[in-house]
């Protein structure tokens, strides 16, 4: 088995939605290359409405645990933490599994994109950036050590509509997070609650080098959308990028400087691709050169 893949193996990835399927309902799936069925079990007791599910990669059945409203699963024997975002246990947030959208694209690759903020005014014009704002200014890139995270503070942007809840334009703040190479959070202002950070993250399951399925998943204080509406808001967003994630060449991440070459903006990438190759984090990443 390669590095790359062993490593991989070692982490957690989402491969359902919690309430997703009902019991006895049965779907494949892939994961890191390796064909997956999640079947919803039977509930145990009939006031149960949530049923649990079994997985099996290549017939055997595999480790799952459920957060943030996923099932989570990982085909490693030495199987690493999977991270926390405290939010998901503040009771008063609104907590929105956005569905899956599939990207014929590096799974690194779509959370680089996730990371990017010098793309806002000109893939979601109107949204989440517009012209003539698109200058980004200098924000604060680090690895966090004591959590291995990057972590990004203090980044600034004018947002037509930030959010579903937004009305008009704001000045908006985000703080983004990699807890773990194929999952993304980021907290930005909160249009309804400005002493509150909305939380939106992304959660990719890799279904092979060059293939995933992306999870959007968000914590976010609105009393007024429905839950349909924020999904929607969220996936038109999503879609808008997906047609640039799978025109990017090369396919796979390159993680050498030089490679690509990154432009003011693009500090969190930077960190980003250094702190998988230290990691060894190679799954969905261009051949390294030491
Ligand atoms: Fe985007």
């Amino acid at each position: 088995m390669n590095a790359a893949l062993e490593h991989a193996l070692q982490d957690w990835y989402p491969v359902a939605m919690v309430g997703e399927l009902a019991p006895g309902e049965c779907k494949h799936s892939k994961l890191l290359g390796v064909d997956i069925t999640v079947l919803a079990n039977h509930a145990g007791n009939a006031t149960e409405s949530t049923p649990t599910i079994t997985v099996r990669a290549d017939g055997a059945p595999v480790d799952v645990q459920q957060a943030f409203d996923h099932w989570w699963v990982c085909l490693g024997n030495k199987p690493r933490s999977l991270f926390t975002i405290e939010e998901a246990s503040e009771a008063d947030r609104r907590f929105v599994p956005c569905g899956v959208v599939r990207v014929a694209c590096s799974p690194l690759r779509a959370v680089e994109n996730f990371l990017d903020i010098a793309h806002f005014p000109f893939v979601h014009t109107g949204v989440l950036g517009a012209e003539p704002h698109t200058e980004v200014y200098k924000y604060d890139v680090k690895v966090d050590e004591s959590v291995d995270e990057v972590i990004a503070t203090n980044i600034k942007f004018y947002q037509p509509q930030a959010a579903k809840s937004a009305e008009g334009g704001i000045q908006t703040e985000y703080i983004y997070r990699v807890p773990a190479p194929m999952a993304a959070v980021l907290y930005k202002t909160c249009p309804l609650k400005p002493d509150a950070l909305d939380v939106i993250a992304l959660f990719v399951q890799p279904l092979d080098e060059q293939t995933c399925d992306v999870w959007p998943w968000m914590a976010l204080y609105d009393d007024t959308s429905t839950q349909a509406e924020l999904i929607q808001f969220q996936q038109l967003i999503f879609l808008q990028d997906r047609s640039i994630l799978e025109n990017q060449l090369p396919k796979k991440l390159p993680l050498d400087p030089g490679q690509e070459i990154p432009t003011k903006a693009d500090y969190t990438s930077v960190a980003y691709r250094r702190w998988l190759k230290k990691r060894g984090a190679y799954y969905g990443a261009l051949e390294v050169h030491p």
